[in-house]
C-alpha cells in the first residue's frame, strides 16, 4: 500500500505567483501541487494538499492527520515557522514524521527568518530550493518510512 503524504502550506502561500516574485518566482499555488504531485507518483507516493491561512485550521489538519493514520506530513509553515508555539506543539503531538521546508533561503533573508520553532520537532528542515524543497522533503520522508 503506498504511503500517504499531507502537502501543508501555512499562510500567504495559496499567494505564490502573485507575493513577491522576486523571492518566491512566478509561479502559481496550483502549478506548485501540480508539481509535487508528478514527482510523488513517480516515487510512488499518495499526497494529499490542505493550506490555510490561519493558525487554528493547520492544528486541526495536523491532529486530523493523526485520526486518519497519515505516514507524513511536509511542512511549510510560512512565517508561522518562525514564532509559533501552538505549532510546534502540534506537530509534537502526533505520531507521524515532519520535514519542515521553505521555498527561499530563509538563512540569507532577515534575522527574525533565521530561526524555526518547529524545525526541532521535525526530521530535518529543507530550504531554499524553490518548488524542489518540498520534492526533497518528500525524499527524506520515503526514505525514513522504508527504514
Ligand atoms: C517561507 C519563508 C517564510 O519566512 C515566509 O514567511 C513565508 C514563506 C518560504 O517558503 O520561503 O511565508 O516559508
Amino acid at each position: 500500500m503506498s504511503k500517504r503524504i499531507l502537502i501543508l502550506n501555512g499562510p500567504n502561500l495559496n499567494f505564490l505567483g502573485i507575493r513577491e516574485p522576486e523571492i518566491y518566482g512566478r509561479e502559481s499555488y496550483e502549478s506548485l501541487l501540480r508539481y509535487i504531485e508528478d514527482r510523488a507518483k513517480n516515487m510512488g507516493l499518495e499526497v494529499e494538499f490542505y493550506q490555510s491561512n490561519s493558525e487554528g485550521a493547520l492544528i486541526d489538519r495536523i491532529q486530523q492527520g493523526y485520526r486518519e493514520g497519515l505516514d507524513g506530513c511536509v511542512f511549510n509553515p510560512g512565517a508561522y515557522t518562525h514564532y509559533s508555539y501552538a505549532l510546534r506543539d502540534a506537530v509534537a503531538s502526533v505520531t507521524y514524521p515532519f520535514v519542515e521546508v521553505h521555498l527561499s533561503e530563509v538563512k540569507e533573508r532577515e534575522s527574525f527568518r533565521h530561526i524555526s520553532v518547529i524545525k526541532e520537532v521535525c526530521l530535518e528542515q529543507v530550504t531554499g530550493l524553490g518548488f524542489d524543497s518540498y520534492i526533497k522533503g518528500l525524499e527524506i520522508l520515503n526514505e525514513h518510512l522504508k527504514g
